[in-house]
């Protein structure tokens, strides 16, 4: 539940995208839930809340996380993967992860709208089978993070780059000053 959901502790970066990928493994089953709750019973209050939490996460969260990783993590890897066996590995992962960042927001432009119109309370017209494939693939891309990215990450970064990872990730969420 959203308020037990302890602070990013930006000085352990890796596990703050860590329990990022936590808060939207919950999103996605939320929105394959939500999927059949509309073919089965519509766009009622429950769906519309759903709806509303799976848009705001998407929206906030899910842009500052692929920051994190595309403009704080991937070049400081790339840095330090000095020889080739890691700098092979690093190239790898980091253009395959970034070219599926590209699809899942390509991806994201069509089911926005279809969330949309469900916290207006329409079921949209939409194919379950597409919102299954864009979970499935999410779920494949934070399971490869985990597995190969953070690992390689933590093995490769030291302290300083660790240090500078985690301090602008808190710098991204820090409230605009006006
Ligand atoms: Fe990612
Ligand atoms: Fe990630």
């Amino acid at each position: 539940m959203e308020l037990l959901d302890p602070a990013p502790d930006f000085s352990a970066p890796l596990a703050a995208l860590t329990a990022c990928h936590r808060r939207l493994s919950a999103r996605l089953e939320t929105l394959l839930r939500l999927g059949a709750h509309l073919l089965g019973v519509g766009a009622d209050d429950n769906a519309q809340k759903a709806a509303a939490s799976v848009l705001a996460y998407f929206r906030q969260s899910v842009p500052q996380h692929h920051l994190d990783e595309e403009s704080s993590l991937f070049p400081r890897l790339l840095q330090e993967a000095r020889s080739d066996t890691h700098r092979e590995q690093a190239f790898e992962l980091v253009s395959r992860l970034m070219v599926e960042h590209l699809a899942f927001d390509r991806a994201w432009e069509t089911i926005e709208p279809q969330l949309e119109s469900v916290t207006k309370g329409e079921v949209p017209s939409f194919d379950p089978i597409d919102w299954r494939r864009f979970v499935d693939a999410y779920r494949r891309h934070i399971e490869l993070e985990e597995r190969r990215l953070f690992p390689l990450a933590q093995h490769l970064l030291g302290a300083h780059a660790i240090h500078e990872i985690g301090a602008e990730m808190e710098q991204r969420r820090a409230p605009p000053s006006t």
